[in-house]
């Protein structure tokens, strides 16, 4: 088999590059562990960046997202039994996010590749890459579960497969440096089967710790709470849960969260972590697989989908013009915005949640700090353009 690049991985940043590389007329190959069914199941992300959402629509996979999405122009700030609003738009001179599942952009991006030809294999086994340090690197797999080996053989290997992929253990270590951070809490994400009880997505702080309010429907809400970071979701009985959130979201004024069955359950885990540089040889980490945020700034997905776009204009410059310039600084181009949204992420996780090691001061602190950004213009514009996503370079 061969392909001009080669993709291991069929998450947003796989899918997103073998759309982009298809419109720019470059051929891919998607080799994905998982299973269609699985990969378009797979609850995670729901907040799509202002320049995100322009780009499903520009490249034609947008439709499902305009009908279905819900367009947000604030977010809510809740602490001290008080609601405080961000109003997004209005500080960014008309940006809003989309609050659109992450799965749903996977079903859009899976059947435009397929209604172009494109090839996916899902259910890829032991998939391996090789050559990376050569202009004809290839991957090697087996197909559906089958004990024959396939080769593909590449011009360019995009390692799209996630932060426990081995695309990134690959590369030798001592050309790598990595950074992280972890915390010491985790998040509770529930899915019920209740109208949300705002039009809006509400981040709380709460004295028990931090909740958010968010959606995926008329009919559905998505809500997380903060738990211990080695919590199991089977200690939390669906009871337990709406008191802890009914507590941490109530107002001065009486406020209820409007409750349902609870139909999916399970525990996030809080890492940053950055690998520097995110290329080498012919081989290009993009999203997770090179970098965690923290999901309190609701980036990860944004992030992966601004790396691909940096990354199929690399590739596109390269096919048109045999320059590789803009391959060499790929991974410079994406670390510059890698590192402010890693900054924002870890930001928000820490002005919104409870530390085990803070004392009375960080507390204080971290109150002062909701005060400010709810009530400064100048800190709440600098959140509301980190939300709707930072300009494109
Ligand atoms: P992924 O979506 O992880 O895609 C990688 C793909 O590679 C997967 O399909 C995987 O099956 C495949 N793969 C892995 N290994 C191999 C292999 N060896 N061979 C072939 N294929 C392989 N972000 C937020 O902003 N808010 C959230 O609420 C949020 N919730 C999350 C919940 C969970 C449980 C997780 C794991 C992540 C969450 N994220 C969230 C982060 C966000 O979903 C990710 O940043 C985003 O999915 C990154 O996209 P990606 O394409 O880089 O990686
Ligand atoms: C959602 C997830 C996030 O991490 C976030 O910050 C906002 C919303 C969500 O799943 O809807």
């Amino acid at each position: 088999m061969r392909t001009q690049v080669g993709i291991v991985g069929a998450g947003p940043a796989g899918l997103m590059l073998s759309h982009l590389l298809h419109l720019h007329g470059i051929e891919s190959v998607v080799l994905e562990a998982r299973s269609q069914q699985y990969v378009e199941e797979r609850i995670r992300a729901g907040v799509l960046e202002q320049g995100t959402a322009d780009l499903l629509v520009e490249t034609g996979v947008g439709e499902r997202m305009k009908r279905d999405g819900m367009v947000h122009h604030g977010i809510e700030l809740r602490f001290g039994g008080r609601a405080h609003r961000i109003d997004l738009s209005q500080l960014t001179g008309g940006s809003a996010v989309t609050i659109y599942a992450q799965h749903e952009v996977i079903k859009d991006l899976i059947a435009a590749r397929l209604a172009a030809g494109g090839q996916i294999v899902f259910e890829a086994g032991d998939v391996s890459v090789h050559n990376f340090d050569s202009s004809a690197p290839t991957i090697q797999f087996r197909e559906n579960g089958t004990a024959t080996h396939k080769e593909l053989t590449c011009d360019f290997i995009a390692g799209c497969d996630g932060f426990h992929g081995i695309c990134r253990p690959t590369i030798p270590t001592d050309a790598l440096t990595m950074y992280e951070r972890t915390y010491p809490f985790a998040w509770l994400g529930i899915l019920a089967e209740a109208r949300p009880s705002s039009e809006e997505l509400i981040y709380a702080y709460h004295d028990r710790g931090f909740a958010l309010h968010s959606m995926r429907s008329p009919a559905l809400t998505r809500l997380y709470l903060q738990c211990a970071p080695d919590e199991h979701s089977d200690n939390w009985p669906d009871r337990k849960i709406w008191d802890e959130l009914q507590t941490r979201f109530a107002t001065l004024d009486g406020w209820k969260l409007n409750q349902g069955p609870i139909v999916q359950k399970g525990i996030t885990p809080m890492r940053s972590f950055v690998v520097e540089p995110m290329q080498f040889g012919s081989l290009f980490l993009a999203g997770d697989a090179a970098h965690i945020v923290p999901p309190t700034g609701a980036k990860g997905l944004n992030l992966a989908v601004a790396d691909v776009r940096v990354l199929a204009r690399a590739l596109t410059d390269y096919y048109a013009t045999g320059s590789r310039e803009l391959l060499a600084r790929y991974s410079e181009i994406c670390l510059r915005r890698v590192w402010k949204v890693q900054r924002f992420s870890w930001w928000m996780t820490s002005m919104l949640h409870r530390f085990t090691d803070e004392n009375a001061f960080d507390h204080r602190r971290q109150l002062a700090e909701l005060d400010y950004v709810t009530t400064s213009r100048a800190a709440s514009q600098s959140l509301a353009e980190n939300y709707v996503g930072l300009p494109m370079e």
